[in-house]
């Protein structure tokens, strides 16, 4: 009975995936592709499906040599012994298929794990390997709970689908076979009553399925607000505009849909197996009832009629099974199809292949009429994610950089300022190669960045971003990130230079504070000079900085200047400047406008010149002075 439940249960949940394969269409050499993935475990798939293969007969087996019992038992010319020889094949088999199936586990176990393992460090490799532009464009959060779930059912294909598929297949046609050969009559009789339990089960598997997609979707959709709204700005946000009923409303309304189709789903799986079992069970009482008439008719054995009686047990959950394998297959496919696609995004910025290490002490940028615009969706995000990726802003395609050109020269301080929007933060991706320019070049070190080793642009540029991000650890490993088995004095050293070591000192753990969500235990200018302390760590040649666009106040704002002077002392420097301080001490600044430098100089000749700076100098930079030019 056991394994009949067991396929009936397999049966109901693949009708539960059904709803979700609606117009999916599979790529041709889908199939192809598989084989060849699954090529390097032919060898385990192979023994795999031959262990199937012996479970399955020896299922059959067991029901006819219990029917030859009875008929030893009831027969002229039963003998004890071959009662004891039979049940001593009936244990026997029973031991083997133990060993059988353990050996089958440990093999399905290692090729389930083995396909899960190839896929997902091949997926995390690559999505690794996606430019800066793919993961603005898709919900993270999203993306990997997909990719999560794409993996496990590709690795389902080759465990439960296949080995369900073979061994039900064979344990059907075996059942089939042995009974009809027993008694056809009785075999006819009992499968009168398949298409009365095949044809509600269908009807409920669609019910199922699409009760189980309303589910799904609903606990992805308070997926989303719980990782909204529990991250520290988003729990900020709420608290200050102020909507938490709102919140716990919406919230607890989709928990409780979730809930009634919880029980209403719970009672139709349960009516399912109810019904199975009650039609394997009427079955038997044909087989027994019919079977024992034509016993004493003389027709059948009284052990013929025990052994269609048990084989009956095993064939209606296989049978249910293979009506459904058709949803299990695609979904499989679908699957691999899935995980295929997220491989087969080309990654914008790949390294060339010819490409070279910056030669020691190369420390130049230059622009060179470089242009600009951000990629489209079509360019770097996913068709099936297209579901999942944020709506479009319709800003594609508007260059945001049109032909700028500058240099600065080792070891200088070249400003740039302009108004928000101008391209400013853009320009500075360019860079360490965020994005590539479309148009133009950006070149360090005299050599066209895209001809460079990525990793070596990585260990020449260090680069604070405007809102510099910290991860969720401890101070220290948000240090080492920039240089890993840096010694502690080292971190401090390169605290104290930001002039943040006092503040981290004073912390009860020191080091070892965790920082906190999004560097959210830090203030604005603490964050700030944390994110300066790593780049000091790193000690690049090439710093970049594009300066926190918040005001601070005058004390961190004079640590922030003093942690600057130090971080960018002797390197080749290019800083987004908001604050008059910094912009006085560049050797050179451009003004940055709608994607053009519209003047170049000193902070002195630019004012004298009385042009866009001179305005931005007066307006922007005012008497307070060191606050913001935007
Ligand atoms: N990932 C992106 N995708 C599409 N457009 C973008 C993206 N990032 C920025 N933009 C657009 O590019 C333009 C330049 O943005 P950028 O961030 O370079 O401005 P900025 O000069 O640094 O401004 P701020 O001083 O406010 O930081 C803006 O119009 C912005 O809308
Ligand atoms: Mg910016």
């Amino acid at each position: 009975m056991a394994s009949m439940g067991g396929a009936g249960w397999e049966a109901m949940r693949s009708m539960r995936r059904g709803d979700d394969l609606k117009g999916v269409k599979l790529s041709r050499d889908i199939k192809r592709r598989i084989l060849r993935f699954a090529r390097p475990y032919a060898r385990d798939i192979a023994i795999f499906l031959l262990l199937v293969t012996v479970t399955a007969a020896i299922g059959v087996a067991t029901p006819v040599l219990a029917g030859d019992i009875v008929n030893e038992l009831t027969g002229p010319d039963g003998t004890r012994r071959g009662v004891l020889l039979l049940a001593g094949v009936i244990a026997a088999l029973a031991v083997f298929e133990a060993a059988v199936t353990l050996v089958n586990r440990w093999y399905s176990a290692r090729l389930g794990e083995g396909i899960i393992f190839d896929l997902r460090r091949a997926v995390f490799d690559h999505v690794q390997s996606m430019p800066v532009a793919f993961f603005t464009r898709s919900q993270t959060g999203a993306l990997v709970s997909r990719l999560n779930n794409d993996v496990l059912g590709a690795q389902r294909a080759f465990t439960t689908t296949l080995s369900g598929l073979v061994s039900n297949g064979i344990a059907v046609a075996l059942t089939l076979g042995v009974m009809f050969f027993q008694s056809w009559q009785i075999t006819l009789l009992s499968l009168i009553l398949v298409p009365v339990f095949i044809v509600p089960a269908k009807w409920v598997g669609r019910r199922l399925a699409s009760l189980t997609k309303e589910s799904y979707d609903l606990n992805a959709a308070m997926n989303t607000q719980m990782t909204e709204r529990f991250n520290v700005g988003g729990a900020m946000l709420v608290k200050l505009f102020g909507r938490p009923e709102v919140e716990s409303t919406e919230f607890s309304d989709k928990a409780d849909r979730v809930r009634s189709i919880g029980v209403t789903t719970a009672m139709y799986a349960r009516t399912f197996i109810v019904a199975l079992t009650l039609v394997a069970g009427l079955s038997q009482a044909v087989a027994y009832g019919v079977g024992g008439v034509l016993v004493f008719g003389g027709q059948l054995t009284a052990g013929t009629v025990v052994t269609l009686a048990l084989l009956l047990t095993r064939l209606y959950g296989p049978l249910t099974a293979l009506s459904n394998v058709r949803v299990d297959v695609m979904s499989a496919l679908v699957s691999f199809q899935r995980v295929f696609e997220v491989l087969d995004l080309r990654p914008l910025i790949r390294e060339a292949e010819d490409a070279r290490e910056l030669p020691e002490g190369a420390a130049s940028i230059a622009f060179r009429d470089v242009r600009f615009r951000y990629p489209g969706p079509d360019e770097v995000s996913l068709a099936s994610l297209e579901d999942l990726a944020r709506p479009d802003l319709g800003d594609n395609g508007r260059a945001v950089l049109e032909g700028v050109s500058f240099t600065v020269d080792p070891g200088e301080l070249v400003a740039l300022v302009g108004p928000s929007g101008a391209g400013k933060t853009t320009a500075a991706n360019l860079v360490p190669r965020l994005y590539d320019v479309s148009g133009g070049a950006v070149e360090v070190g005299g050599a066209d960045v895209r001809g460079l080793k990525l990793s070596s642009l990585a260990d020449r540029i260090g680069m604070v971003t405007q809102d510099a991000h910290l991860f969720h650890d401890t101070v220290r490993e948000n240090l080492r990130y920039a240089r890993p088995g840096a010694t502690d004095d080292r971190i401090w050293a390169a605290l104290d230079r930001a002039r943040i070591g006092e503040v981290v000192r004073r912390l009860d753990s020191g080091l070892d504070t965790v920082v906190g969500e999004r560097g959210y235990r830090f203030s604005g200018g603490e964050k700030q000079r944390l994110a300066i302390a790593r780049v000091l760590l790193k000690a690049p040649p090439i710093v970049i900085l594009d300066e926190a666009t918040a005001h601070l106040d005058s004390e961190s704002e004079a640590a922030v200047q003093h942690a600057l002077d130090t971080a960018l002392e002797g390197r080749t420097s290019l800083v987004i400047a908001h604050r008059l301080s910094t912009v006085r001490r560049a050797d050179k600044i451009l003004v940055l406008e709608a994607g053009r430098v519209i003047e170049t100089g000193t902070h002195d000749q630019l004012v004298a010149q009385g042009g866009v700076y001179a305005e931005l100098y007066r307006t922007q930079f005012s008497e307070t002075g060191e606050t913001t030019v935007n």
